[in-house]
């Protein structure tokens, strides 16, 4: 039953740690009767921000309103005064004590430690569906039962605002259910819920509003019965990114690479590509479907001059480039992120910046004339790590040490840098998180409207689709169909892949 003073209004949050903004210039309105959902990434800064409102931290800047009254929280008793309680994430429960013991400790005074406080335990767990027997020792007590328990205390402290930061992390989906039932219940007594989570399934299913953080500030709002999952994932990492999906198209007429009639044959005599014809022109991203092993790495290793086909012609422009080594064909403007970035993309125990020079060590910034040009490779190196957001420490740090979605961002950035024409891309964003994901789409679409050429080999259907301005389906080392992203779908594709197999 929302009431018309909202139950917590903050505004202007700010909050500092040594080293790390945890919370800054977070605005947050719960209305009263409501579960609100408060969901971010980790680290994003939501338990700072409810260890503020539930006065155990107290913030650099801004205002608390409750229930329409300003407050200053000095401490979690100044909080559960004020009608706020919280149920952390790790439980502070005194297992050698009963459930009525835990429930009274340090709340003596309210309903003594008698039977005043065992009818209103009572009449707390029987009106909220909690299920508790005050007799038992908390030891006894699964995991489910004593969040309820910490729900309860709370509640028998008073509280009207009720924050559970991450309650859900650690429940089976039975119990999830259950939580849920028990948190309608106290929203339908006219209590507030604060309900953490990074799960967006959960906060759909529970939630009235929803408040999204993000790198300790708060990013949108959405309304849980119009939000969608995808909407919300994009607030949470930053929403120009995370769709592949391109807008207009920007494919021209210039090809820059032809393949015609390739075909590659193994040492005894077997066909691996066979007879492969494609076109890509300025500003087209030609997406490749295909389940793994069916020529793809073979078709990349062609192009790339580390294989050299049987039949047929490269070209790239009009130049034909069919016997080319790897490192001309790079000079000529090809851009390549390899499929095994660790065998081939990176030098793990070197530092960023020798990194930048791999596969790159005869053309400028990282040579002059016939030498490496050292500080010209540590420039473009610090130019890549603001430009691509390569999270590391500097320069200096090894490969080894940045995560994955990291490595990858280097490598995207190290190819994409001196403006290739033409870019191979095997599974540019496969094992990086979903940030890096889309920063490195965005880039992709970036170049491709600029002009960029794209070879696109990946296994993520929506990636291919979202991405590319055709593609086409290799099975066995032929390309079995051409399809228009826009008019299939990965169910589509996937009959393709496996030969009708799996209509
Ligand atoms: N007591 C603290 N001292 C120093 N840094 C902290 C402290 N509490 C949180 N942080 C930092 O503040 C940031 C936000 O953390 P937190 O509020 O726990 O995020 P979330 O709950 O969204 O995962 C993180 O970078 C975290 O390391
Ligand atoms: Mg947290």
């Amino acid at each position: 039953m929302p009431s018309d003073v909202d139950a917590v209004q903050l505004r202007g949050i700010g909050k500092r740690f040594p080293g790390v903004i945890a919370n800054h210039d977070v605005d947050v309105t719960i209305r009263s009767g409501t579960v609100h959902a408060l969901i971010g990434e980790n680290g994003a800064g939501k338990s700072t921000l409810m260890k503020i409102l539930y006065g155990v931290q107290r913030p650099d800047d801004g205002t608390i309103t409750i229930e329409g009254k300003d407050v200053v929280l000095k401490s979690p008793t100044e909080a559960i005064d004020a009608g706020v309680g919280m149920v952390f994430q790790h439980f502070m429960l005194a297992d050698n004590l009963t459930v009525l013991e835990n429930m009274v400790l340090g709340a003596e005074k309210l309903h003594g430690i008698g039977d005043a406080a065992r009818t209103e335990i009572r009449r707390i767990s029987d009106r909220f569906g909690f299920d508790l027997d005050p007799d038992v020792l908390v030891e006894k007590l699964g995991v489910a039962a004593r969040q309820r328990l910490e729900i309860a205390k709370v509640l028998y402290r008073g509280a009207r605002i009720i924050i559970l930061d991450e309650p859900t992390a650690v429940l089976v989906p039975q119990e999830v259910e259950a939580l849920f039932v028990n948190l309608r219940e106290l929203k339908d007594a006219g209590n507030s819920v604060l309900f953490i989570s990074h799960k967006l399934d959960e906060v759909l299913a529970i939630a009235d509003d929803i408040t999204v953080m993000r790198r300790g500030t708060t990013v949108g709002t959405a309304d849980s019965h119009t939000a969608t999952k995808r909407q919300l994932a994009e607030l949470m990492v930053g929403s120009e990114l995370p769709s592949p999906e391109t807008e207009e198209s920007t494919v021209t007429d210039t090809v820059e690479l032809s393949l015609d009639g390739v075909t590659l044959t193994d040492e005894f005599g077997r066909n691996l590509l066979t007879d492969l014809s494609l076109k890509i022109r300025r500003g087209e991203v030609l997406g490749i479907a295909g389940v793994e092993g069916n020529g793809q790495s073979e078709l990349v290793e062609t192009i790339m001059g580390m294989r050299i086909p049987s039949a047929g012609t490269i070209k790239l422009g009009d130049q034909d480039v069919t016997h080319w080594h790897t490192r001309q064909l790079r000079e000529a403007g090809i851009g390549y992120i390899p499929e095994d970035r660790h065998r081939h993309g990176l030098l793990l125990d070197a530092p960023l910046w020798e990194n930048r020079i791999l596969g790159h060590q005869t053309r400028p910034p990282s040579a002059k004339g016939m030498w490496i040009n050292r500080k010209g490779a540590r420039q473009d190196t610090e130019r890549i790590v603001a430009d691509y957001d390569v999270r590391a420490p500097g320069i200096d740090t090894p490969a080894r040490a940045l995560s994955g979605g990291n490595q990858q961002k280097l490598i995207v950035g190290r190819e994409m840098s001196g403006d290739p024409v033409l870019l191979i891309a095997s599974h540019p964003t496969r094992g990086v998180d979903v940030g890096a994901q889309a920063a490195i789409w965005d880039h992709i679409k970036r170049a491709r409207r600029a002009g960029l050429a794209v070879l696109l080999i990946s296994a993520d259907l929506d990636e291919l689709i979202g991405l590319s301005d055709t593609i086409q389906v290799i099975l066995r080392g032929r390309f079995v169909g051409t399809f228009e992203p826009s008019k299939v779908t990965p169910q589509d594709l996937g009959t393709a892949m496996t030969g009708g197999e799996a209509a």
